[in-house]
């Protein structure tokens, strides 16, 4: 058997010419939607995520202010800076990459940013909200794997799903949007023993652990739903998933590349979240 590769690139493209045209139409309401991505320090891989937000943007036609400060930028000033983001009616959403300088509490930025303008999901009202299946702004990466899922034409419904990796961004939420699809989930993570017994269970297997081509073939059961959400360099400088594409392409029958599956979903979703929140924005504007 050999997968069929699923091209988070070409669903991304069709999502995002959708978007297009519904900023051209909000423009027309006089509804200009604005996102602010704040970003410390210089680790590149961070600096790379951000332009292509930038470029996303550009390219939806999304307003976007890229705010880029030195790692040694004060907690205070950061949460200032993020006050003054709460306040402004042309910012819609607001973006704070991630990871922050170890002086800087994540928990203190995260807690800082107004639900309404958290378009990445990780403030507790959303978060709370997701897991409750209330309305509210869901974690991109999370999001954009879940539409993959749907786009593939492959049921979540009854099938078990095992995801390896227990982060707040991806881990978590993913495992919980599984189960409002109703899926049956299993969390595995860097103490579960015996792994493979386990990934061999799966019929839809998640991967985000950050460990280069972790997932061979004999973890993974035949048919499977392979999604690879890792993004790391291999011992000769490659950038490769979490999951060996070549063996396992031939067991699974759908996987996602790397790159091109995954991340430019993830930042698909945020345009779409940042849409959402400028046509969210103005209707509780009109009511007042
Ligand atoms: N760092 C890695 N992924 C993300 C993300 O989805 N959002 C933010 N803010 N930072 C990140």
């Amino acid at each position: 058997m050999s997968a069929q590769i699923i091209s988070g690139k070409e669903v991304a493209a069709e999502i995002r010419a959708a978007l297009r045209e519904e900023v051209t139409q909000l423009k027309e309401q006089g509804i200009h939607p604005g996102l602010a991505v704040i970003l410390i320090g210089d680790d590149p891989a961070s600096h790379s995520y951000v332009k292509g937000k930038e470029k996303a943007c550009q390219e939806i036609g999304i307003y976007s202010e890229v705010i880029r400060r030195e790692a040694s930028i004060t907690q205070e000033e950061l949460l200032k800076m993020i006050e003054g983001y709460n306040k402004n009616p042309n910012i819609h959403g607001i973006l704070v990459q991630l990871p922050l300088p170890k002086h800087i509490s994540e928990k203190a930025v995260i807690d800082a940013i107004s639900p309404e303008k958290d378009v990445d999901g990780f403030t507790p009202v959303n978060v709370g909200n997701m897991l409750i299946g209330d309305e509210c702004y869901l974690p991109c990466t999370p999001h954009g794997i879940i539409e993959l899922i749907k786009r593939s034409g492959r049921e979540m419904e009854g099938k078990h799903a095992v995801v390896i990796g227990r982060s707040n961004i991806v881990g978590k939420p993913v495992a919980m949007l599984l189960l409002q699809e109703n899926a049956t989930v299993t969390i595995a993570h860097s103490r579960t023993q015996d792994l493979a017994s386990i990934t061999r269970q799966a019929d839809i297997l998640v991967v985000a652990v950050g460990r280069a081509e972790l997932i061979r073939a004999e973890h993974v059961k035949p048919g499977a739903v392979v999604i690879d959400v890792g993004v790391n360099r291999n011992e000769v400088g490659k950038l490769v998933g979490d999951v060996h594409f070549e063996s396992v392409k031939d067991v699974a029958s759908f996987l996602t590349p790397v790159p091109g599956g995954v991340g430019p979903m993830t930042i698909t979703m945020l345009m779409k979240n940042t849409v959402d929140a400028a046509k969210k924005l103005a209707r509780t504007m009109q009511k007042q």
